[in-house]
C-alpha cells in the first residue's frame, strides 16, 4: 500500500511567525530547475526582479517585465514544493495606484501559484500594502537600498551610513508592517541600524548586506555559487560553479573535436 505524503508550503502567516525564532532561509531562483535544488533547504524562495540582470543580461532591475516576473515565477513554482514561492512586482507595475497594483499583484498570484508578491518602497508604499493586504494578497515589503531606485540614489549606495538618514529609514520599516506586510527585506543597510529595525519590529527582517541579527536571510543564488562574474562585499561565495562549468565546457569542445564524444555509450545501435 503506498502512503501519499503531503507536503504543505510555506505560508505567509507560518514565516511571520518565524520573528525572533531559527532564522529564515531565503534565496532566489528563477527557473524549476534552479527551484528545485534550492526547495530541498530553503523556507523562502524569491523570484526577483534582479533575474533582469542575472537571467537576461540587462543593466539594471528597472527592465523586468510582469510578464517576465510571471513567465519565471510559475516555472519555480512548478519546480518546488515545500517553501513559499513569492514574486517581485517590476518596477512600474505598482507604484501608480493601489487599484493597478492589486490588478497586477492578482495576476503574478493567479497565473504564477505564488504565495506573495514583494514590492519596494517604506511609507510611501503603505496604502498599497495595506489595499493589498487587505484583499487577499500577503506582501512581503523591501526598504534601504531598493534596487529599482537606484537612478534616484545615483547607484547601489549603502543606507544609513550617516547617522541622520536612520530615521527615515526606520519609519519606512514601522510603515510597511503597521500597513500588513508580514515580513520586511533590508538590503544594504549599515549594520547597527538593521539590527535596531530586527529588534524593533514585530515583522520579521530578511536581511541582505544587513546583519546576522536579522530573522533571515537572502542572496541571489548565482552569486552565492560563484556564477555570477562579479559579486557585492556582502556575498559569501559558497561554490566555484563558474570554474567548473568553464572546465566542463572546455572538456566536452575538446572532446567533440578529437572525436571522442560521443562515445560507444552515447551512440544507438540497431536492434539487429
Ligand atoms: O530581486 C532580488 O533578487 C531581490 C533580492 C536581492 C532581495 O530583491
Amino acid at each position: 500500500m503506498s502512503v501519499e505524503v503531503q507536503v504543505k508550503r510555506q505560508s505567509a502567516p507560518a514565516i511571520r511567525a518565524r520573528k525572533g525564532g531559527v532564522p529564515i532561509v531565503a534565496l532566489t531562483a528563477y527557473s524549476a530547475l534552479t527551484a528545485r535544488l534550492v526547495d530541498a533547504v530553503a523556507d523562502l524562495i524569491l523570484v526577483g526582479d534582479s533575474l533582469a540582470m542575472v537571467e537576461h543580461g540587462l543593466p539594471s532591475t528597472l527592465g523586468a517585465t510582469l510578464d517576465m516576473m510571471i513567465l519565471h515565477g510559475a516555472s519555480v513554482v512548478r519546480g518546488s514544493a515545500r517553501a513559499q514561492v513569492v514574486v517581485d512586482l517590476p518596477f512600474g507595475s505598482y507604484e501608480e495606484s493601489p487599484a493597478v497594483a492589486f490588478r497586477n499583484a492578482a495576476r503574478l498570484m493567479a497565473e504564477t501559484g505564488c504565495g506573495a508578491v514583494k514590492l519596494e518602497g517604506g511609507a510611501r508604499m503603505a496604502e498599497t500594502i495595506g489595499f493589498l493586504t487587505g484583499r487577499g494578497i500577503p506582501v512581503m515589503a523591501h526598504v534601504g537600498l531598493t534596487p529599482q531606485a537606484v537612478m534616484s540614489f545615483g547607484g547601489f549606495k549603502t543606507q544609513g551610513r550617516e547617522r541622520a538618514e536612520w530615521e527615515a529609514i526606520e519609519r519606512d520599516a514601522q510603515a510597511v508592517a503597521e500597513a500588513g506586510a508580514y515580513a520586511v527585506v533590508l538590503e544594504g543597510v549599515v549594520e547597527p541600524l538593521a539590527a535596531r529595525i530586527t529588534e524593533t519590529l514585530d515583522i520579521p527582517t530578511i536581511g541582505i548586506g544587513a546583519s546576522a541579527t536579522c530573522d533571515g536571510q537572502i542572496l541571489v543564488l548565482e552569486d552565492m555559487l560563484g556564477l555570477s562574474p562579479r559579486v557585492p562585499r556582502f556575498v559569501h561565495r559558497y561554490g566555484a560553479l563558474a570554474d567548473h562549468a568553464a572546465e566542463a565546457i572546455a572538456s566536452y569542445a575538446q572532446a567533440v573535436r578529437d572525436r571522442s564524444f560521443p562515445g560507444p555509450d552515447n551512440v544507438y545501435q540497431p536492434k539487429n
